[in-house]
């Protein structure tokens, strides 16, 4: 077997595990309920219903985020450059997560009139990403911190939570397809594992870079400070016109 068909195994092997999960567990509360229908009080009937919706809720997200895995190996996922202001892109996008996670609170530091030259929906799902995950993986007494600045020839976003720490040996793994680190917040919340995978892939694909770093707080019980740095390139009136040229 070659590399590529061991990797496409693998890949629908682990696939087939994601989905069975949340199935079996759709398929085992709704066969109790319809069986012992009548047994059955109306608290736990609302209980197992909740199971059922959030588990749905899992498969449709997985399925989701395995199809935007697909487009970003398709031809057909074209990068639609323009030049934009980041700042109310990452409000808009801050204020969506927020609404999902209401107990969350979030610090923006943006300076105004930053410009990137990328596609603003690639941009806002790489910043969507990042929240969702900080909001996720957060200690909720803490606020997430969301900065954004340019320096030299580059346009620079931090996105930082304190929470359960990375190690240094998980710093490239957390990037790659489905790889999830076990500890007691990753357990609490649910996540496919492809976030940061597509994360990473749209920003390298418009020439950015993204990286995390992980340092453990002082007398905070073994929290830390996880950061992403997103890092997009400036480009010259010239470099922007040959981008559009090639596309
Ligand atoms: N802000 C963060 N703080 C702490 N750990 C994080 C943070 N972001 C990501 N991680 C760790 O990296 C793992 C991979 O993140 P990723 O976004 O790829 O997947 P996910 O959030 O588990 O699922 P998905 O994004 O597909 O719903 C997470 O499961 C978590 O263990
Ligand atoms: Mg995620």
């Amino acid at each position: 077997m070659d590399n590529i068909e061991q990797n496409y195994e693998d890949f629908i092997s682990t696939v087939s595990h994601e989905l069975r999960t949340p199935l079996t567990s759709i398929r085992g509360f709704s066969q109790t309920m319809l069986s012992s229908w009548d047994k059955i009080d109306e608290d736990t009937k609302k209980k197992f219903l909740k199971i059922i919706e959030e588990q749905s809720q899992r498969l449709i997200h997985l399925v989701e985020n395995m199809l935007a895995v697909t487009k970003l190996q398709s031809q057909k996922n074209l990068i639609v450059y323009n030049e934009f202001d980041i700042k109310p892109v990452i409000e808009q996008t801050v204020s969506i997560v927020k609404s999902q996670y209401p107990a969350q609170k979030f610090e923006l530091n943006i300076i105004p009139d930053i410009k990137v030259f990328a596609d603003k929906d690639k941009f806002q799902q790489i910043i969507t990403n990042l929240v969702e995950n900080s909001a996720k993986y957060s200690m909720t007494a803490y606020t997430t911190k969301i900065s954004a600045y340019s320096k030299e020839k580059e346009v620079i976003i931090k996105v930082s939570n304190i929470g359960i720490g990375i190690d240094e040996k998980d710093y490239e793994k957390i990037f790659t397809k489905f790889s999830r680190i076990d500890n007691p917040l990753t357990r609490k919340v649910q996540g496919s594992g492809l976030g940061l995978y597509i994360t990473k892939n749209l920003t390298e694909k418009m020439g950015g870079r993204i990286s995390v770093n992980s340092f453990v707080l002082e007398g905070e019980s073994g929290l830390s400070e996880i950061t992403f740095t997103l890092s997009m390139p400036v480009r010259t009136l010239e470099e922007q016109a040959r981008i559009k040229c090639n596309q």
